[in-house]
């Protein structure tokens, strides 16, 4: 079997408000660091790129702790030229607040307005910049319409597969240790894979995802 070049990202990000808050999600990192586990043991080598995680950083790996979408962004557009393989398993947030401040916010109003702004699309711009051979994989979290969202995505990033992932259930997801999934490939090829764990479920998509 080829040994590949594997870059995976893992977790949430987060987005400062000021000093002591951000805006962030529930992403646990479980996901990613089990495609991280999959991908190094079926020999390939590995680089992650991990939001910040209660989860212990994987051995033998070349590891990039970050905090925020935009350091995501500079530290996998570096390792991504030298990539076989890109899989986007962080839950990157979408939005940041417009500004950070520098100090502590203060209670004042009873109210108080958020301004926020996109983050960069880390996934669509590894899209645009794809070379010839490099496999692109992102993920999706979707709540409905998951087969319907998953194509709109895989056309719209330019990616090889999308890895998408039924949330807002109890037994899947988010923090969950196990994880059903429906994987769409490039060529419109589909596959479903039931609720399992996410140990094995690392394990199918790496066999799927990465050439032998
Ligand atoms: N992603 C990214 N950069 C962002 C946001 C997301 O690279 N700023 C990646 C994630 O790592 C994941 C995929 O894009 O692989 C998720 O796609 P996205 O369209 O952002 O999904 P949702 O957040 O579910 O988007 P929507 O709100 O449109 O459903």
């Amino acid at each position: 079997m080829r040994s590949l070049r594997v870059l995976i990202t893992s977790g949430p990000t987060r987005e400062p408000l000021d000093p002591v808050r951000f805006i962030s999600n529930r992403s646990s990192g479980k996901m990613g660091h089990a495609l991280v586990e999959a991908a190094r043991t079926a020999g390939h080598r590995v680089t992650l790129v991990s939001g910040p995680v209660a989860l212990p950083p994987p051995r033998s790996v070349a590891l990039q702790e970050v905090e925020t979408a935009e350091e995501m962004r500079r530290a996998v557009m570096k390792a991504a030229s030298r990539a076989d393989v890109i899989i986007m398993a962080a839950a990157v947030a979408d939005y940041r607040p417009l500004v950070k401040a520098r100090s502590k916010i203060k209670k004042r109003a009873a109210e108080m307005l958020l301004r926020l702004q996109k983050t960069p699309d880390i996934l669509a711009e590894l899209g645009r910049r794809k070379r010839p051979g490099q496999i692109l994989v992102g993920f999706a979290a979707e709540t409905e319409n998951l087969r319907r969202h998953a194509a709109r995505k895989l056309k719209a990033k330019n990616l090889d597969y999308l890895v998408a992932n039924r949330v807002g259930r109890k037994d899947s997801g988010f923090d969950s240790d196990h994880n059903r999934a429906f994987l769409l490939a490039r060529d419109g090829g589909t596959r479903s894979f039931p609720l399992m764990s996410k140990t094995l479920l690392a394990k199918k998509l790496i066999a799927l995802i990465c050439p032998k």
